[in-house]
Formats: C-alpha cells, sequence, structure tokens
C-alpha cells in the first residue's frame, strides 16, 4: 500500500535488446541509448511488467537449468512522460519492484542510480533531474549477460513500476514499521515507528497522526478501532527523523491461518496545520513461538508447517507477475492443504506477500543463494561485497509489516554455510532491522554448519534433505534449544499422467508412481516418515509446489545436481559421468519435474498424496494409475491409493482385491502391487475408524470424440492483469478424460478477449507458450485468455482438432 499518491507506471514503455539475441547471434549495443534525443521510433511498445526471454524460441543447445530460454542479453527501456506544471515542489520517486538485472537508471540523460540484484524491490529518487511541465523520459538499462542463474532467473522490468508524487516533507521509503510486543485475547499492544524526510531547505516540526482499521480480504477498510496520541518531531533540513508511537487494540482480531485478519494504520503527517503525506501500512497481529521441543505455535496453538518451495516464475507467462496467475497456484496449493511457502531463493514479487496476507500462508521470506562464493560464475558472489547488506535491508523493510512472514532466511545452501562470522553478520543484519522474527538458512550440509558453529547464530536450523544426523545435534549443548526446520525436502520428480512399469526414467519423462528422486531426495512418504520420528520439527518445505521453468533434474544437461554432492568426491564422479552422457544427448527437457503441480497447473498424483496427509479431516481417495492399458491385458499393474483414511478396499470390475490398511506414521499410500490388468472399472472405498470414508474409481474410456472447456472462472475484469485459465480435456462419449491422448488443439477467440498463453505441462515441449495451438498432454491442456484492453463484454473461448468436437467456453468482461 504505501503512500498514498502512488501511480501505476507501467503503460507505453519501448524495449530494444542488445548483445545476445534470441537466435543466439549478437547486436552491438549502441552508446549513450539514455540521452533524451535519440532514435527510438523503432523500439517496441509494450506494457510491463515484460519477461523478455519468455517467448523464447526455447532453443536445444541452451542449458536445461536455465530452461533452454534466451534469457541473457541487454535490454533497454524508455518511457516519455509529462509533469504537469501543477506539480512544482513534488518530490518524484520511482519504485521498481524488481527488474533483472543491473538495473541502471537515467532520467532526461541524467544518470539516477543503480540496483543489480534482481530479485529486489527498489526506489530511485527522479528529483533532481525532473522538467516540470515538459517532457520527461526515463531510461532502464538491464544486462542479464551477467548474471548466471541455477533456474531461469527471467529478463527485464518483470515486476510493476510505480510513480510516487509526495511533498518535500513525507513518510520516507518503506518508512513505517508497526510490531505487536504484547497480545492477548483481551488487547494488544501496537508499536509503530514512523520516519519522516525532510527536504526542505530548512527544518521543520511535522506531526503525525495514525489511525487504525480493520481492513477486509478485499483492502477495503472498516470500522475504526484505535489511534495513535499525536506526536511532533522537528527534522532537520534535508533530514530524516523516527518517531515511535504505542497504542492499544481492544480485543484484537488475530491475524492466523484460516481467518487472516489485519488492519490498516493511517498515518497523516502535516507541517503548519496542513496534511502534507498520507501513508497506509496494513498489518496483522498474531503471536509467533519456536520452540526445539513443541515445534511452531502460531497465536498459541501448534502449527506444523506443510510447506512448499516455489521459484518465482509462473510457467507459461515467464516471470511476469500477475497477480491472478499467483492467486491461482496459491488457490491450488491451499487446497493441498499447504499452509506455507519458501520463496526460494530470493526476495519475492510484493504480490505474493500481499496475497498470502490475504489468503492466509506464512512465508519463509528467503534472501539468497549465494554469499561470497557463487555456484555459478557470476552469481551473487558479485555483488556481495558491495550489495549485501543494502539487500537484506531492501528485502525487511519492506517486508516486514506482514503478517504472513514468519521467518528471514539468509540463504540456501550457500557454499560459505559453514562461515561462523559470515552467518553471524548477516543475521545479525537482520535482528538490527527486525527482531521480531527469527532467522534461519537452509544447510544441505547436514553436519557442517552445526559442527563449525554457525548455526550458533540462527534462531533456526534449516535441514535441506539429510535427517539423518538429526538425533546427533539434537543433544549437542549447542543446539539442544535449537528448533529444526525441514527448509527443503523430498525432491520427488514426476510427469503427471506418465506410468513406466519397467523403469522410472523414459522419453525424458519421470513415472507418475510417486517413487522416483535424485540421489539426495525421497519420496514423499519417506519424509512423512522422517517427520514422524522428530515430532520436534516444524515441519517441512517441499521441494517444489510447481514445477517451474529450467532445473530439470534428472534430464539436466548442467551441474546444478553436482552442488548436492559437493563434499561427496564418489557421488561427485558418479553424476559428472551422467552430466556428460546427458550432454551428449541434449536432453530436451526445459523445465522440472520436482512439482506436485504441473508447469501448467494440473495436479498430478503426489497433490492428493500430500493432501491425504495433510487434510486428514477432509474425506478423499485418489487412485492412481488410469486404466487405459491395452496392450497390458493380464499383465501386473499396480495400483496405488492416496487417502485421508486409514483403511480402503479396491475393487476391479466389481471383483474385490482385498483390503488393506495403513500403519500409522508408517504407510502414506496403499498399494495392491499384484493386479492384473484387465480393463473396466477400478473402484476404491476409503473407510475411516471403521466407517466409510470416501469413494472413487478410474475406468477405462472410450476414444476421443470431444473437447471439454471449463474457466477458473467465468467473470474477469477488462483491465489487462486479469486472466482466466481454461482447462481441456479430451473426453470420450460418456465424459470421461482420455488419458494417454495428445491430439493438436487449435485455439480461437470470438468477441473483445484475447489469448495470452498456452500450455500442457509437457517438460520436454519447445512449442512457444504464445502459440495459439498446442497439443494436449495426457489428455489435457490450458489456455490462458484475458479481456481485450479495455474491452467489455462477453467472448468466446473455441477449442478444436481435427475428428473431435469443438469445446466452447463463455466468458464475461467487465
Ligand atoms: C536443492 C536446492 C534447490 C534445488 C533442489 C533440487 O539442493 O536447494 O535449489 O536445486 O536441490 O532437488
Amino acid at each position: 500500500m504505501g503512500a498514498v499518491d502512488t501511480q501505476l507506471f507501467d503503460d507505453n514503455w519501448l524495449f530494444s535488446r542488445f548483445g545476445l539475441q534470441a537466435d543466439g547471434t549478437s547486436v552491438p549495443e549502441p552508446g549513450n541509448l539514455q540521452n533524451t534525443e535519440i532514435d527510438d521510433s523503432s523500439w517496441k511498445k509494450l506494457d510491463l511488467p515484460h519477461d523478455w526471454a519468455i517467448e523464447g524460441p526455447f532453443r536445444i543447445e541452451l542449458t536445461g537449468e536455465t530452461g533452454k530460454l534466451p534469457f541473457k542479453g541487454i535490454g533497454w527501456y524508455r518511457k516519455y512522460f509529462t509533469i504537469p506544471d501543477g506539480d512544482a515542489g513534488k518530490q518524484f520517486f520511482l519504485d521498481f519492484d524488481g527488474a533483472m538485472a543491473y538495473a541502471q537508471i537515467w532520467l532526461n540523460g541524467q544518470y539516477v542510480g543503480t540496483w543489480p540484484y534482481g530479485y529486489n524491490s527498489f526506489r530511485m529518487d527522479l528529483t533532481p533531474f525532473v522538467k516540470i511541465g515538459q517532457k520527461n523520459v526515463v531510461a532502464v538499462r538491464l544486462d542479464t549477460e551477467k548474471w548466471d542463474s541455477r533456474w531461469y532467473p527471467g529478463a527485464g522490468i518483470y515486476r510493476h513500476v510505480w510513480m510516487i508524487k509526495t511533498n518535500p516533507v513525507h513518510v520516507a521509503h518503506w518508512g513505517t514499521y508497526i510490531t505487536t510486543p504484547v497480545v492477548s485475547d483481551k488487547s494488544a499492544t501496537i508499536k509503530m515507528a514512523v520516519t519522516i524526510d525532510n527536504q526542505e531547505e530548512s527544518s521543520v516540526v511535522a506531526t503525525v497522526n495514525t489511525q487504525i482499521f480493520e481492513l477486509d480480504g478485499n483492502n477495503k477498510p472498516g470500522m475504526k478501532v484505535a489511534s495513535f496520541n499525536q506526536s511532533q518531531v522537528k527534522i532537520d533540513a534535508k533530514g530524516n527523523a523516527t518517531t515511535a508511537t504505542v497504542t492499544t487494540i481492544k480485543s484484537p482480531k488475530r491475524w492466523d491461518l484460516i481467518s487472516p485478519n489485519r488492519y490498516l494504520a493511517k498515518t497523516t503527517i502535516s507541517v503548519d496545520g496542513k496534511v502534507v503525506d498520507t501513508y497506509n501500512t496494513p498489518f496483522g497481529i498474531r503471536t509467533l513461538e519456536f520452540t526445539a521441543r513443541n515445534g511452531f505455535l502460531l497465536n498459541g496453538r501448534r502449527v506444523e508447517i506443510k510447506g512448499t518451495c516455489n521459484h518465482h516464475d509462473l510457467g507459461a507467462l515467464g516471470t511476469a507477475i500477475n497477480t491472478s496467475a499467483l492467486r491461482r497456484q496459491l488457490t491450488i496449493l491451499k487446497d493441498m492443504g499447504c499452509n506455507s511457502l519458501r520463496t526460494s531463493h530470493n526476495p519475492p514479487a510484493p504480490e505474493l506477500l500481499e496475497l498470502a496476507d490475504q489468503m492466509g500462508f506464512l512465508v519463509w521470506d528467503e534472501a539468497f543463494d549465494c554469499w561470497k562464493n557463487g555456484k555459478k560464475k557470476n552469481d551473487y558472489n558479485k555483488l556481495y561485497d558491495d550489495w549485501h547488506e543494502k539487500d537484506l535491508k531492501a528485502l525487511i523493510h519492506r517486508d516486514r509489516n506482514h503478517p504472513s512472514v514468519f521467518i528471514w532466511s539468509i540463504g540456501n545452501e550457500v557454499i560459505d554455510q559453514r562461515d561462523v562470522e559470515m552467518t553471524k553478520h548477516l543475521a545479525d543484519i537482520v535482528r538490527g532491522e527486525d527482531p521480531t522474527r527469527p532467522v534461519s538458512n537452509g544447510y544441505n550440509d547436514p553436519d557442517g554448519g552445526r559442527e563449525s558453529g554457525a548455526v550458533v547464530a540462527l534462531d533456526i536450523m534449516g535441514v535441506n534433505y539429510f535427517f539423518n544426523q538429526q538425533p546427533k545435534w539434537d543433544i549437542d549443548p549447542r543446539y539442544a534449544n535449537k528448533p529444526t526446520i525441514g527448509s527443503e525436502t523430498s525432491s520427488c520428480v514426476s510427469s503427471r499422467g506418465e506410468y513406466f512399469f519397467d523403469t522410472e526414467y523414459k522419453n525424458w519423462q519421470i513415472t507418475s508412481y510417486d517413487s522416483a528422486k535424485p540421489g539426495w531426495g525421497c519420496t514423499p512418504d519417506d519424509q512423512f516418515r522422517t517427520n514422524a520420528t522428530f515430532p520436534h520439527l516444524l515441519g517441512e518445505y517441499v521441494w517444489t509446489g510447481f514445477d517451474y521453468l529450467g532445473e530439470p533434474t534428472p534430464y539436466n544437461s548442467d551441474e546444478t545436481n553436482l552442488l548436492n554432492f559437493r563434499n561427496d568426491p564418489s557421488k561427485r564422479a558418479e553424476l559428472e559421468k551422467k552430466m556428460n552422457e546427458l550432454r551428449k544427448n541434449k536432453a530436451p527437457s526445459r523445465s522440472s519435474y520436482f512439482g506436485i503441480v504441473d508447469l501448467a497447473g494440473f495436479p498430478k498424483d503426489r497433490f492428493y498424496l500430500y493432501q491425504s496427509h495433510w487434510r486428514p479431516d477432509l474425506p478423499m481417495v485418489h487412485i492412481l494409475p488410469h486404466w487405459n492399458w491395452v496392450e497390458r491385458i493380464g499383465q501386473i499393474t499396480p495400483v496405488h491409493v492416496y487417502t485421508s483414511g486409514d483403511e480402503a478396499e479396491l475393487f476391479l470390475n466389481g471383483k474385490s482385491l482385498g483390503r488393506k490398511v495403513k500403519q500409522a506414521g508408517r504407510d502414506f499410500r496403499l498399494v495392491w502391487d499384484s493386479v492384473k490388468y484387465e480393463p473396466g472399472i477400478v473402484k476404491v472405498v476409503a473407510y475411516k475408524n471403521g466407517k466409510q470414508w470416501a469413494t472413487n474409481e478410474v475406468r477405462t474410456t472410450g476414444t476421443a470424440v470431444k473437447l471439454y472447456l471449463t474457466a477458473d472462472r467465468n467473470t474477469i475484469s477488462s483491465n489487462e492483469a486479469d486472466l482466466a485459465y481454461i482447462t481441456v480435456k479430451v473426453q470420450d462419449a460418456s465424459g470421461l478424460t482420455v488419458p494417454r491422448t495428445h491430439p493438436l488443439i487449435k485455439f480461437k477467440v470470438e468477441g473483445p478477449g484475447e489469448i495470452v498463453a498456452t500450455d500442457n505441462g509437457d517438460a520436454t515441449s519447445f512449442v512457444p507458450f504464445q502459440s495459439h495451438e498446442r497439443e494436449a498432454f495426457n489428455g489435457m491442456a490450458v489456455v490462458i485468455v484475458k479481456a481485450k484492453k479495455g474491452s467489455k463484454g462477453t467472448f468466446k473461448v473455441i477449442a478444436s482438432s481435427d475428428g473431435l468436437d469443438d469445446g466452447i467456453v463463455m466468458l464475461r468482461a467487465k
């Protein structure tokens, strides 16, 4: 929210790409593109957010780890805008939510500043260079040639840009900080610090008033519940000052996972009786307790962390932030029972925190994937010395009022993880800016950080994957009181709808029996067993909720995986051999297989395994595989069942194949591994505590005859950023989805809508996401649509394929 006079600054930019191009050629970068007078008439017109690499093309020779997408290049953006005469005397700021990478900014040819780390948000002060009453031109240079990544980082001004106009006396950037040191059912103590900048030539006395209102789920303020005593502060010329005030809220409504209540602090700054600035700070009231023996307590109630790690891309949209796309992801994760998000491995888009606040997710807010030593040549190591303090502070100042943020993470599997001094130094920076939340770090060396003592500086030990040493550290006096969390777990890999019986890996796909994992990983079931063995763990973050662009392990023809075993020479040698084989074969894979949900947003089988465990009160039962195995008649075809019940009976064509019971803490799926395939109906009846709990069935389908479309929302806003996701199912005559079918589907829109992207979740597809034609992958595809800019009315989305009846869905743009 922030300053009231904030305008989106996304429209009507001009863009041109130099250096490395999409096709691998290079175009020399002309000098002085920041100048006011240059010929930019041929530059591409576009609106932000913009990811210049997502249009591809995918190129087989590019590395899989960054999605085989040509993200490297030098991008220039320019935008002309006029500052009206009436704004004379104001301050002008551009707030960038994120620009990948090495951003440099000029206004009217004059250098304003830089922010190299592509994931952080930053402010540029345009005031000294603005021309009042005239045309201005802002120029932004980005350089991803200098940035290496272990996943697809995207490229460009991929998040929003805002113009903020203030008076010379105004609330500083991220200048409010609210904490709730004492909370009970009767009342909550609210502390607020407000930092005010004075850009006048003389000192001023500013009067600060803040009132607190309830805030509803749609960000609408409601009833006033409290106010702070008015305070006055003297601020030197060109200086700043901070005031701190305290108030109480009676019978506070807590922010919690199911009832994410929030409040809004509305601050006004006055000078000489005149209001000069108004600033809004949403916040929440909740208590956090992290214990070594009794887990994590939210508002006094134990909450097991059922978390997922996620990278920042939005699949077919690339990294260009879009709130409807992100909300869809979080809605799917919530349905699974996920209650926490790890922003691996970088500061997230502000929208993620806003949605987490609104929807009730806890957030592990992460700063870095490396410190002083890079995992890649041009990693954060190049920035560490000059920027780590600024980057950490920026992250914390931006995010510390969000109730969803509950843990700060200073890193992930950093090479320097044993370094006692560096760990302490970074943790101290964090605590200096926000002492109300614990600091953690994700360790892949299970002993290193604890052996060296680096973990002493942290509040929470984050274990990535390796839990076998846990008992030893639980009794080490240095860590006996240190809460531990599974900061990264499982890394199971699978392809939606693919089932293999003689192997786990075939045709660059991976079986969906949820058994495949890399050397350092484990199945979800194994992780659940581990969690049950260490009941004091705060919980886990599964790698990953969604598939993401890049890192298509095990078809990753690069050295990413080696990092996981860098302390184990024999494993390293084995993996190097594997990698060399992969290089020869040129794996076509361009996105990950780790997701519980595929890149198109379709749940894989694993979704139901997590749901069965994470939502024990939801009656559900899921069967795999599908039952279209014409070539397997008479062959053993194992059937796995995921249920929140404790027992189930399986039937094939009406015949019972027996009842199986889960042993608590040991079994997380029920397996009938000697089923002989015959076409027909597989039915399951699940029980809980002896009573029928849920049923489900899969049937052998007929041949495909039609396409069937359903939209996740039938009404969207005519605002360009609002999207609807339309699921396409290839169906037989009775409406069953035909699982092993991949027809080419053509999409079109009639009326005031347009296609944004298509996908099908196949990690090996090189069809550009912008294409209006795409094959179904195992019977499904998705088409993402929006209203034409500014148009209202009804539009029709049509999917057609040779030999199949069209699928049609109507949407309304309002
Ligand atoms: C972890 C790493 C993640 C991802 C994952 C794949 O070691 O932190 O970023 O690479 O492995 O399993």
